[in-house]
């Protein structure tokens, strides 16, 4: 099977796969910088934290040719401030600013415009293979937890979220590629639909067995007994556990906990906020009402409704059985746990570009 690939970056061009435009049409826009980076972040041309993440880093890197000289710092300030408001509840976006932001004050003082903008594409080139590379190593230690039954999953935390693979979806993938056989469930996720619309569609690409539900359905099929696991990714991990994805990620956890069926959370460590200590302290991204009114642009609610369209919601760490990092399994709430794994994450990538290795 061809990898889904929803960023391109091909000889210092950006491209993005248009996910509004999936499963029907499968086509790539280009981008130029800041602006129009974060337009495609804020209008979920490409979503999901760890691929937003990448892209504001690219867009960064291709503004980054317009920068002047004498003034690189305040040109540098203002796209990535551009950048960071695109999108408030996934971190990865603030992570990956800042880890341009390391390698910007890194060259001193003295860089000139082309060497900064050389170093900016290179950075972001290697945040974009970091993602792969962590996804991977993710779905190898996930997927021995997914010994029984059949998988539940919300939203969409594959490839496409991702640079390529995937967090929940790569677990799911890493089991099945294991020898593991089960069915998926995937959420329908309204408003947006990304599990009818995305998952739905990379599962079928992947040839691994899926069934659609609505959301409404969860319950159901978790008192059928026939799932073993809930999966799921996250945009926000908080350092006490608790964790904030997709909206209805709460009650399917509630929901699993009823039923006695583990919830998983995928988390690469880009996506753990230690600064942030707990859910209450997570953003929540609130979206526009037509999401919930509308369904491709047709009205089927009456006029003068009030809505309320959280795009996220928080699970409290005490519902999450474990959360599972490139860095390995962390029991759900286990704070010293997700600590480590991102000091030992931090200490890998260091290792990894040392002089000589950038
Ligand atoms: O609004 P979206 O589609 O960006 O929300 C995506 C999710 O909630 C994902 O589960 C999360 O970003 C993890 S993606 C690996």
């Amino acid at each position: 099977m061809r990898d889904v690939k929803p960023i391109l970056w091909k000889g210092g061009r950006l491209e993005l796969l248009d996910q509004r435009k999936l499963p029907f049409n499968e086509t790539y826009i280009e981008l130029r910088g800041a602006r129009d980076t974060a337009r495609a972040i804020r209008s979920m041309v490409v979503r999901g934290a760890p691929a937003i993440g990448v892209t504001a880093a690219f867009g960064l890197a291709l503004e980054a040719a317009r920068f002047r000289d004498g003034h690189l710092h305040d040109d540098f300030e203002r796209a990535a401030s551009v950048l960071l408001a695109a999108r408030p509840t996934a971190v990865n976006l603030r992570w990956a600013l800042e880890r341009l932001r390391a390698t910007a004050a890194a060259l001193g003082e003295n860089v000139t415009p082309e060497s900064l903008a050389r170093a900016l594409r290179r950075q972001a080139l290697a945040l974009y293979r970091e993602d792969i590379a962590a996804n991977r190593a993710l779905g190898a230690a996930g997927a021995r937890l997914l010994s029984r039954g059949d998988v539940l999953t919300h939203c969409n935390a594959g490839a496409l979220a991702t640079a390529g693979y995937g967090t929940a979806i790569g677990v799911i993938r890493s089991a099945w590629s294991s020898g593991r056989r089960f069915g998926v469930y995937a959420t329908e996720t309204r408003p947006f639909l990304q599990g009818a619309r995305l998952t739905a569609w990379e599962l079928v690409k992947l040839r691994i067995p899926v069934t659609l539900i609505t959301d409404g359905m969860v319950g159901a099929v978790l008192a059928s007994g026939k799932v073993g696991a809930v999966v799921v990714g996250t945009d926000r991990t908080a350092a006490n556990g608790d964790v904030a994805n997709k909206i209805g990620t709460y009650t399917i956890a509630v929901l699993a906990r009823r039923h006695g069926v583990p919830f998983y959370v995928a988390a690469p460590t880009s996506s753990i906020d230690l600064d942030c200590a707990g859910g209450d302290d997570i953003p929540i991204e609130q979206r526009d009402a037509d999401e919930v009114t509308h369904i491709r642009g047709r009205r089927i609610a009456s006029e003068g409704v009030r809505v309320f369209n959280p795009a996220f919601d928080v699970t409290p760490a005490e519902l999450v059985t474990a959360i599972i990092t490139e860095q390995g399994v962390v029991r759900g709430g286990d704070r010293k746990g997700l600590a480590r794994a991102v000091r030992a994450a931090q200490l890998e990538r260091g290792r990894s570009t040392s002089p000589g290795r950038a």
